[in-house]
């Protein structure tokens, strides 16, 4: 078999069942400036095994809600969605990853007004890089993300190589109580440590979901980590996969995989080599902390297509600029614990806590800006923000709007590509490039979203 994009697209279709739920929904071939309505509304689905819960999440068009869809656009393209907001609380969306107008972003009170319940807001942009993203509100966000509202979102590049099917993972976890119920979404002394987690894991909805892939085939995985706390260690059993890319940004030499830590917000792009024999089986596992588990598994169906993983080559670049070390001016910026206690109530929701702050100064990011910006940065300038954790927990620090280059750091020998979250490691000290070439606000948080709601974010603001 050739590989070419319709014997891909016949090949996601016989995949069948896993596609089915909406874990892969095409939207390519409809390029109409038309904005497809992307509703969030809350319904039943049916996740813990005692009970169906009342989970929030995004509809497409009119189509029946089960998890959000995964969005599909073309890098370059224009790309148009109607948020439709069917919730009783305003929402936002923000398009984690893309490098997008600021007036797109999706930030309350500083790049857009609430959309309130019965509202509409209109977002166009064009994705200027390919890769794997993803999208979620920015208002009241361990409830919303908590119950559902994290989706998938795929920017395509037509040069990139074909695999023989594609397999797009979102996950996350869910705190139920008995009957599926929510119980409270955060724990006060867990959001003033690592976080507080889930009581059912889960990948595209389901408890280890098994998808049928070609066997001997190359497949390309997109893993997201969406969930609001939970930081992976990815690795696989009984296969071989090679990393292609890491948060939507192609790694220059692809590598075989061992373990790679995921952190909320980060994505990590596979190529995974199914094995040759009918039925063989592959697990997708967690190897964080002493207790490894299966996340999701492959099971290699059909003739074997015999592919070779040697065959990999790099993704093309995206065109991300390389900032100018030798004019780069340096901000520090310092992630600390702090014992300042201030309830602060908001439209978005508040945990009413106040735990930790960026250069010493708590906000929640989604209350009106209380002291202005970290830094303002000029339009097309080189800067190095030297991050420093000062605390004992890992914390995945994302910055909007901006690729940035991990230019060193005391705790890696390997740097990854631009990124727009690092996982910042407990004691951990970086170095982080960029050239400040979108303009606007840009907020700056810590994507373990209790730790963001109770301080941990700033922003730049670019002229
Ligand atoms: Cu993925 Cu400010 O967010
Ligand atoms: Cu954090």
């Amino acid at each position: 078999m050739t590989l070419n994009r319709r014997n891909f697209l016949k090949g996601s279709a016989a995949l069948g069942g896993a596609f089915a739920l909406g874990a892969v929904l095409s939207t390519r071939g409809r390029a109409t400036p038309e904005p497809q309505i992307l509703t969030a509304q809350t319904t039943e689905a049916r996740i813990a095994a005692d009970g169906a819960s009342p989970v929030m999440t995004y509809g497409l068009g009119d189509g029946p809600a089960g998890m959000p869809p995964t969005l599909r656009m073309r890098k370059g393209e224009t790309f148009a969605a109607r948020l439709v907001n069917r919730l009783d609380e305003p929402t936002t969306v923000h398009w984690h990853g893309l490098r997008i107008a600021n007036a797109m972003d999706g930030v309350p009170e500083m790049t857009q007004p609430y959309v309130y319940p019965g509202d509409q807001f209109d977002y166009v942009f064009t994705p200027p890089d390919a890769g794997t993203f993803w999208y979620h509100p920015h208002c009241n966000t361990l409830t919303q993300m908590g119950r559902g509202l994290t989706g998938v979102l795929v920017v395509e590049n037509p040069e990139d190589p074909v695999f023989d099917a594609e397999i797009v993972l979102n996950l996350r976890d869910w705190r139920f109580g008995a009957g599926g119920k929510f119980i409270s979404p955060f724990k006060p002394r867990d959001a003033a440590r690592g976080g507080t987690y889930g009581t059912l894991r889960t990948a595209n909805w389901q408890r280890e979901p098994i998808y049928d892939a070609p066997a001997g085939g190359l497949v390309r995985v997109r893993i997201i980590a969406t969930d609001v706390t939970r930081i992976y260690t990815i690795g696989l059993v009984g296969a071989d996969a090679k990393v292609i890319a890491l948060d939507g940004n192609p790694v220059e030499h692809p590598f075989l995989l061992d373990r790679i830590d995921l952190g909320p917000g980060q994505r990590v792009d596979l190529v995974l080599r199914m094995p040759e024999n009918e039925g063989a089986r592959v697990a997708l596992g967690n190897f964080r902390g002493s207790h490894p588990w299966t996340i999701a598994g492959f099971r290699s169906i059909g003739a074997s297509l015999k592919r070779n993983l040697g065959d990999v080559v790099a993704l093309p670049a995206n065109p991300v600029a390389e900032a100018d070390l030798s004019t780069a001016k340096r901000i520090p910026i310092e992630l600390t614990a702090t014992a300042e206690h201030k309830a602060t109530s908001s439209i978005c929701g508040s945990l009413g806590y106040t735990f930790w702050a960026l250069n010493k100064v708590a906000w929640s990011g989604d209350t009106p800006d209380p002291v202005g910006p970290i830094e303002e940065l000029k339009f097309g300038r080189s800067y190095v923000l030297e991050i420093a954790n000062r605390t004992p927990h890992a914390h995945p620090i994302h910055l909007h709007g901006l690729s940035f280059r991990i230019q060193s750091s005391n705790k890696r020998s390997f740097l990854p590509p631009p990124t727009d979250t690092i996982l910042l490691l407990p004691d951990e000290r970086a170095e982080l490039a960029l050239i400040a070439d979108n303009l606007g606000d840009w907020v700056i948080h810590c994507h373990i979203i209790e730790h963001q709601k109770t301080g941990m974010t700033g922003y730049f603001k670019i002229v």
